[in-house]
């Protein structure tokens, strides 16, 4: 049976859109990121002079990570929800939730982290459109649903600087967004 850190073998899409994030990230003054990461560490490794923040609430995966992240020295491993972030006295100037869920699933965790999206530099999510009550009108849709909920429920202007969707398991979407710190006007 495949191993849980396995699930990203032969995923070259999402191989690009790491790519192009760190390409986004390096156009940033970073010197954390808050982030959920695999046991691979594939970001972490490719940005060796940023703090990474990992959090990870899956008890295997993060014993898996604990092996793998004596490879690196930037890497803070958190077991829990990253939810309890909001917590820290740290601030990020990244934010990656690269989340398997939806939106309605998450939604309460990107909450919790509203005070940290909001002094971020470049705030990043990943969500399956699939919503269990909400009729899927396109991935295009999907987008702007997402880019507006989430703005609604943070109440902050989020501009949008990256967009990507790729097959997981099931479709996934991953949006990249500037928060705007000061209002919802445009
Ligand atoms: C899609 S994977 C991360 C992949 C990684 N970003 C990459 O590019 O290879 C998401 C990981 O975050 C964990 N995770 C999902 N939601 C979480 C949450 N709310 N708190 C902590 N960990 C979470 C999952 O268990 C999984 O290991």
């Amino acid at each position: 049976m495949k191993k849980q850190f396995e699930y990203e073998k032969d995923r070259p899409k999402k191989d690009r859109i790491r790519d192009e994030l760190i390409n986004c990230i390096k156009k940033y003054n970073v010197k954390k990121i808050l982030i959920l990461e695999s046991p691979k560490f594939e970001i972490v490794k490719r940005l060796p002079n940023i703090k990474f923040l990992v959090y990870e609430k899956n008890y295997k995966t993060y014993m898996a990570m604990q092996k793998t992240k004596t490879k690196f020295k930037n890497i803070y491993l958190t077991r829990g929800n990253v939810a309890n972030f909001k917590s820290s006295k740290l601030k990020a100037d990244v934010i990656y939730l690269d989340f398997c869920g939806t939106f309605s699933g998450e939604k309460d965790n990107i909450l919790a982290l509203k005070d940290k999206i909001k002094v971020s530099k470049f705030f990043i999510v990943t969500f399956s459109p699939h919503e269990p009550r909400q009729k899927f009108e396109g991935i295009s849709n999907f987008y702007l649903s997402i880019a507006g909920r989430l703005q609604r429920l943070l109440d902050m202007r989020l501009d949008i600087v990256f967009g990507e969707d790729y097959y997981d398991t099931c479709p996934m979407v991953t949006i990249g967004f500037e928060p705007k710190i000061n209002n919802l006007e445009v």
